[in-house]
């Protein structure tokens, strides 16, 4: 039988109608009350790092230098906490600070700073620009584009390709345009696309000739060692190329232990220029008296160093990489051959990015959310919510649990074959060529 929606015959699609009416039917009678919007964590992954809790007693408060954990000062974070950043982020402990728990409050930071206080080297802050522009790679983090927002910050979206953004895309909008400030990155494993650039994008984005002189890149390598294989992808080392391409000052790398320790309780880093890391330290002083170094000084304990991290997302992947061939397994008994949607099949990351027909994907999430299926908002993975297509929606298969996620894959499955069946329909009837068969 031919299940392709266009390709059936009236009848065909009328009866597939009814039967999948059924199915969902059935589906809302189980009450389900599943959420699958946000890529968190599951309790088992959190159990991982139990031993965090209690890696600290009640004389170990002392850092390397001296410093005692348990009072104020040093606004960059103890030195073997700024020492294992600096493995993560492969580049020096002194071009390295190590804030509070969350790296999207560092990068929120960062651009309010950038409004309010003009960059070494620069005159005018943004907000005294009138005008500011940052491009976005799209499908992307909905919480990069909700800082823009916030701030009134233009975003312009650009496009995927395999292996990162389009630079040509890229070249051809900074090559004219003075407001155009910067670009979200989101260089490994991609949030939700599971992409991870390419050395020659990197390459080009760190070299790339800008109208404007002060242009940025925000490198949120949050998913640097969140590997699902054990041959993971190489990203290139974005700090050294824009040294190399004399931009030292373009980049700002941002990463966290959220998703390695505990999101709520981890350790938050951004890397950049010497020069930049004096800037930012200057701000921070205005800010804070010193980040929660006891908590830099558990994570050293606990981890160690990146081969002790390493170790550890071995566990993780252990526990979490059978939630992603689920889903993948699912979506490919329930939709293959059907030409209804497609979907990645990530290395690594947090996300599955699946795209339904166009103008379908609000309509599936609306339909699985009646059903008992929380996903992200369709929409959400694009400057100002809006996705042109309609098409993509962000799986998170970290946090339910295995039979959860089987269930809220066929639900899925299910709403994708009987929107796009509707839309189907419609068309037909506004085209008036069902007439006969209705
Ligand atoms: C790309 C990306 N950056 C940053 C974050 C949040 O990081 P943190 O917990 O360090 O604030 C997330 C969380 O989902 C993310 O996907």
């Amino acid at each position: 039988m031919i299940t392709e929606p266009a390709k059936m015959s009236n009848l065909e699609l009328q009866d597939r109608y009814t039967t999948l009416t059924n199915h969902y039917e059935r589906f809302q009678q189980q009450n389900l009350k599943l959420n699958m919007a946000r890529g968190i964590p599951c309790p088992e992954q959190l159990d991982l790092s139990a031993e965090l809790l209690g890696c600290l007693h009640d004389t170990d408060y002392t850092a390397a230098d001296g410093t005692d954990c348990r009072n104020y000062g040093v606004l960059d974070g103890i030195p073997e906490a700024r020492k294992l950043a600096a493995q993560l982020l492969e580049t020096s402990p002194n071009q390295v600070l190590v804030g509070g728990n969350s790296s999207l409050t560092l990068m929120h930071d960062l651009f309010v700073r950038l409004m309010l206080q003009p960059l070494p080297g620069n005159k005018l802050a943004w907000g005294k620009l009138g005008n500011v522009k940052i491009l976005c790679p799209s499908p992307g983090y909905d919480r990069h584009f909700a800082i823009c927002e916030y701030l009134g910050i233009e975003m312009i979206p650009v496009d995927y390709l395999h292996d990162g953004p389009n630079i040509e895309q890229i070249e051809a909008l900074v090559a004219d345009d003075e407001s155009i400030k910067g670009i979200w990155c989101v260089p490994k494993y991609s949030n939700p696309t599971g992409i991870t650039y390419s050395d020659d994008t990197v390459k080009k984005l760190a070299a790339l000739p800008t109208k404007a002189h002060d242009f940025l890149i925000l490198w949120d390598n949050a998913y640097n060692v969140h590997h699902l294989t054990d041959t993971p992808a190489p990203l290139a080392d974005i700090l050294t190329a824009c040294s190399q391409a004399g931009h030292p000052d373009r980049v700002f790398v941002f990463s966290s232990t959220s998703k390695i320790g505990f999101p709520g309780a981890g350790i938050a880093m951004l890397a950049s220029s010497e020069r930049n890391i004096s800037w930012l330290k200057k701000q921070l002083a205005i800010q804070t008296i010193g980040p929660d170094k006891l908590n830099q000084l558990r994570h050293v304990r606990f981890f160690r160093d990146r081969a002790g991290i390493e170790a550890h997302m071995k566990r993780h992947a252990a526990i979490i990489k059978p939630k992603f061939d689920l889903v993948l397994a699912t979506l490919k008994e329930e939709l293959s051959g059907k030409n209804l949607a497609s979907w990645s099949s990530p290395q690594g990351g947090y996300f599955i990015s699946l795209d339904t027909l166009p103008g379908c994907a609000q309509n599936v999430v609306a339909k699985a959310a009646a059903a008992g299926v929380i996903l992200t908002p369709a929409g959400a993975t694009f400057p100002y919510g809006k996705d042109p297509h309609d098409k993509n929606i962000r799986l998170a298969p970290t946090f339910p649990s295995m039979p959860e996620l089987k269930l809220a894959m066929q639900l899925l499955a299910l709403c994708i074959e009987l929107v796009s069946i509707e839309q189907e329909l419609e068309k037909r009837r506004s085209a008036k060529l069902a007439v006969h068969d209705f």
